[in-house]
């Protein structure tokens, strides 16, 4: 199977087959994600990121993950701080980066500026989040945490919990898990309910995902509890916000519904999802989860810049 030269702006941008080659390959990266394995299969590669918004994770583990197979890396995460503020357009700044550059990462919070992007790059375009649309590798490395955990997708029973309507990480994870023939229940508020064309995706590839607003009722039989953050900053409006904060939280108690076997998600970060004390179970699996986005991320670059790591 050959990746190279692709970009990767949604999940949809893969095959099933594409995804399982994905996992297989970050599965092969983990002793040099851990450094317990030396790479410089991408020594002389660079990689640019494009930060407009805040990130942690996906910018670091992205640099980390480049910096392990050997590559380098340049990039902001202070747009105000680039050319930008003096009115450079977005398709212009892309195409100066994609001449410096192997492979591209763009964060922004306008949907559609990864597609813009890759339009506008010959190099291979990454979407690390974009607005409330899209994070596929985030998706990726959700799935792979679920596949090491439960060894499987398919008939795994899935809760998404949260903010479904504009959290970018569960419109993704809910088309995959589709794709892959898990079976979905979305717990949310009314306000923040899965967009229909999600919903409507999810059962044009077979899946009848059940919405509900009751946590405690839709977690009694599930293998994976996947939380999300309310983010206020998507919100148009404070007082609907205001309204929906705290709606939901993991903690013992509430564990006591679920299966003995659950595994608890997050994308991260969190405010006030997960109770602290969650943390020191058997069912965290949040912080494990975000290590494996270097893994995953190292697939990724060596695949899109078709190179093979040994
Ligand atoms: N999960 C995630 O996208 O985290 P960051 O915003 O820190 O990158």
């Amino acid at each position: 199977m050959n990746l190279a030269g692709k970009d990767l702006v949604s999940i949809r941008d893969l095959t099933k087959e594409e995804i399982f080659f994905i996992l297989r390959k970050a599965d092969e990266m983990l002793p040099f994600a851990s450094g317990k394995k030396k790479t410089r299969a991408l020594e002389g590669k660079i990689l640019a990121t494009l930060f407009f918004e805040p990130s942690t994770r996906t910018k670091m583990s992205f640099e980390t993950a480049m910096h392990r197979l050997g590559g380098d890396v340049i990039g902001f995460s202070e747009p105000a701080m680039t050319s930008i503020k003096k009115g450079e357009t977005l398709a212009d700044t892309v195409k100066i980066v994609d001449s410096y550059s192997d492979i591209i990462v763009i964060r922004h919070s306008m949907e559609g500026a990864a597609r813009l992007a890759a339009e506008f790059a010959d190099s291979p375009v990454i979407n690390a989040g974009d607005g409330a649309g899209r994070h596929p590798t985030q998706c990726l490395l959700d799935l792979f945490t679920i596949m090491k955990e439960k060894k499987k997708i398919e008939g795994l029973k899935v809760a998404l919990v949260g903010d479904l309507r504009y959290g970018r990480t569960v419109h993704s994870l809910a088309y995959a898990l589709a794709l892959l023939g898990a079976e979905l229940v979305f717990v949310s508020p009314e306000s923040l309910k899965m967009p229909k064309e999600i919903v409507n995706d999810c059962r044009e590839l077979g899946a009848e995902p059940r919405s509900l607003t009751n946590l405690e009722r839709a977690i009694k039989d599930v293998d994976v509890i996947y939380v999300t953050r309310i983010q206020k900053e998507r919100f148009p409006d404070p007082t609907e916000y205001k309204k929906v904060v705290g709606s939901y939280k993991i903690d013992m108690d509430l564990l006591r519904h679920a299966k003995d076997d659950v595994i608890v998600m997050h994308p991260l970060p969190r405010v006030n999802e997960i109770d602290p004390e969650v943390d020191r179970t058997k069912h965290a699996l949040y912080f494990r989860q975000a290590f494996y986005g270097v893994p995953v991320r190292m697939a990724l670059l060596s695949l899109l810049l078709g190179v093979d790591v040994r």
